[in-house]
């Protein structure tokens, strides 16, 4: 019989947890596909006063699923609480958005949100806690939060975009005919949004430049960029509602990406904090750029990209998006009167 030397209980917070990306993601936690088969994990869920009912049947459920890692279930609606010693923050606990809306619509509404729980966090949270933000708008989620969490190092803080490169790398596989597995280095660069910037000047197809394997410019340019920018948009019109299997999968991914090494030669992306960026963006905002990890919860970010016209000017265009997105919640991040353009 396999004998298993168990790693210390890891806490886990997570928002949102009544919702459909929590009912994928937090089965997944609890049988041991994130943070690997010999690691305990407590679920500290976050709902609403409108949600608690539906929370107690979540809890429900994982404490009937017997799984042999999960030892602690437990719930509430007040952030102080949940976030107890937390190490891992899954803030996914938002107001989506419906057809025909932008995330930034959602900017006033779910700012408070995540500028509540950044004060929590700071309060409650494990001192060095990894946070990752999946409500919408993401990356300026993300910087309320963090603005709100000052004990909290700001490279803590990630807005995912882990699901868009996964959309990038699935329509680059596609069009040159290879398995997913084939294409690295997919960097999303800027807002999770319709300027998001997916970089096929330095992704890789088998290895070689994505634009010595696809021949059609034209097609990367435009209608495999646009093609990633909208896939959210056009998945809400057809399930009446936001993706959510795919973007649990995508948490899983993000977090399994930060605590194990990085492959040699390849990177992931994540919305991170700009201070210090090698590449030139803006400072004081957070912008998906390339990263890689040691495993050991932390990042550092990639030094050998190449830029072209093309790229600069498309990721000028989210920049500035998200300059203006912070404008528009200077309140909420303590930096003066919000103005939104
Ligand atoms: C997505 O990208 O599918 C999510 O961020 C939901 C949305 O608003 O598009």
């Amino acid at each position: 019989e396999e004998t298993k030397s168990w790693k210390k209980l890891v806490n886990i917070a997570v928002s949102g947890a009544a919702g459909m990306i929590s009912n994928h993601l937090l089965f997944k936690i609890a049988s041991g596909e994130v943070f690997g088969p010999n690691q305990p994990v407590a679920l500290k869920l976050l709902g609403s006063e409108r949600s608690i009912q539906a929370l107690e049947g979540v809890a429900m459920e994982l404490e009937d699923s017997l799984f042999p890692l999960l030892r602690e279930v437990s719930i509430g609606i007040n952030p102080y609480e949940v976030f107890q010693d937390a190490e891992w923050a899954l803030l996914i606990g938002a107001k989506p958005r419906g057809p025909g809306m932008e995330r930034a619509d959602l900017l006033d509404i779910n700012g408070q949100i995540f500028a509540e729980q950044g004060k929590a966090l700071n309060a409650s949270a494990s001192p060095n806690v990894k946070v990752i933000v999946v409500g919408n708008p993401c990356n300026t989620n993300a910087l309320i939060c963090m603005k709100n969490a000052p004990n909290i190092p700001a490279k803590n803080f990630h807005a995912l975009t882990r699901l868009d490169e996964n959309r990038a790398k699935c329509q680059l596989a596609l069009k040159a005919g290879v398995f997913y597995d084939q294409v690295s280095n997919m960097t999303i660069w800027g807002n999770h949004s319709t300027t998001q910037v997916p970089d096929f000047l330095n992704a890789r197809i088998k290895g070689l430049p994505v634009k010595e394997v696809i021949k059609d410019h034209k097609w990367l340019e435009e209608e495999f960029t646009e093609k990633v920018q909208k896939r959210g948009g056009v998945l809400i019109k057809k399930w009446g509602r936001s993706s959510a299997a795919s973007t649990a999968v995508s948490i899983v991914d993000a977090i399994r990406s930060l605590i194990t090494p990085t492959p040699k030669g390849d990177w992931f992306s994540s919305g991170v904090y700009t201070n210090g960026n090698p590449y030139g963006i803006v400072e004081d905002i957070v912008f998906s750029m390339p990263c890689r990890s040691k495993g050991d919860g932390d990042y550092e970010l990639v030094k050998d990209v190449i830029f072209d016209d093309y790229l600069l000017k498309r990721i000028k265009k989210s920049e500035a998006e998200l300059l203006a997105e912070k404008r528009c919640v200077a309140h909420l991040t303590g930096e003066g009167i919000g103005f939104c353009d």
